[in-house]
């Protein structure tokens, strides 16, 4: 495993590679989990070469206290990136990224940032498309992995390769849970000892609404869920919506032949949670 903190020596050491070589791109925020793995692993599968990069965006980040608070855990994530042979990981400075401009540039997504994440967090998709746009500039590989956890962030970048024309496939991967459901994420390591007790009533909400979804109407459900997080002491319901798979247009009414998905954002004090569940 070759570790690279800058552009050019990334881009010298993939560009001396076999043309024939497929190159797979797994973006992270580094503290990697069993999730992070998984989709690691299988772009490890999938692939003849893969670079994983390691990278905390400061453009998508909305608040100054969650960037500071986001776990650094490099030394870790080296050694797990190690143990799976990951070939390449790239990991460089904000300097390196942005130069003096640590600004986001502002995408138009047709509507797809104007809810939920996009609507609870300003700016953070620009953020987000910002780095991965200069990600797959840099790296241009020939799939790029994205988990199914952040389905807004999935359905943006799909956007982005389609718009900008970058000649890549991504590849969706499943949401990695704990057994009890909760669904990993780094941000799980700040919740107290009594938060993750009751975190898994995310995901159980989450089956509950599939449940009822097959039989009841969206207002329905969506009083279930936020009754479920009333009776909860330490998990406060941000918002959850149903909404198509697409365009992710959260919905009132149901049309036959479309795809739906539940979406859901929870704070458990100052830590923020997200899920998503297939309805149909
Ligand atoms: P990060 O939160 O580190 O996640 C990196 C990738 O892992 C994302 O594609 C995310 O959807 C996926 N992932 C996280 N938890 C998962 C889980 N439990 N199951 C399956 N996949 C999971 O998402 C980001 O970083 C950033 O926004 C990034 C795309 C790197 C841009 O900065």
């Amino acid at each position: 495993m070759e570790v690279f903190t800058t552009i050019k020596t990334i881009q010298k050491e993939l560009s001396s590679r076999n043309k024939k070589m497929q190159l797979g791109l797994v973006p992270t925020m580094g503290a990697l989990h069993a999730g992070h793995i998984s989709i690691i692993e299988r772009a490890l599968r999938e692939n003849d070469l893969v670079v994983v990069t390691i990278f905390v965006n400061p453009t998508q980040f909305d608040k100054e206290e969650d960037l500071i608070n986001y776990p650094n855990k490099t030394k870790g994530d080296l050694i797990l990136l190690k143990e799976v042979n990951c070939d390449y990981v790239f990991m460089p400075t904000i300097d390196e990224m942005y130069s003096s401009n640590v600004k986001a540039e502002t995408f138009d997504f047709d509507g797809l940032d104007s809810v939920m994440e996009g609507a609870f967090r300003t700016g953070h998709f620009n953020g987000v498309g910002t780095i991965v746009k200069k990600l797959f500039e840099i790296i241009n590989p020939d799939r790029a992995y994205f988990g199914e956890k952040d389905f807004q962030q999935l359905q943006i970048i799909r956007k982005i390769v389609v718009k900008s024309k970058f000649d890549l496939k991504i590849i969706p991967c499943k949401i990695y849970r704990e057994k009890n459901g909760l669904a990993m994420s780094s941000r799980n390591a700040r919740l107290t000892p009594e938060q993750l007790l009751e975190a898994p009533l995310i995901y159980k909400s989450l089956l509950k609404s599939k449940e009822l979804f097959q039989k009841e109407d969206v207002e329905t459900v969506k009083k279930m869920v936020k009754n479920e997080f009333n009776r909860s002491a330490n998990m406060e319901l941000e918002y959850f919506e149903i909404a198509d798979t697409e365009t992710l247009i959260p919905v009132r009414d149901i049309s036959s032949g479309k795809k739906y998905r539940a979406f859901i954002g929870v704070y458990a004090d100052n830590v923020r949670l997200i899920d998503n569940i297939a309805l149909n």
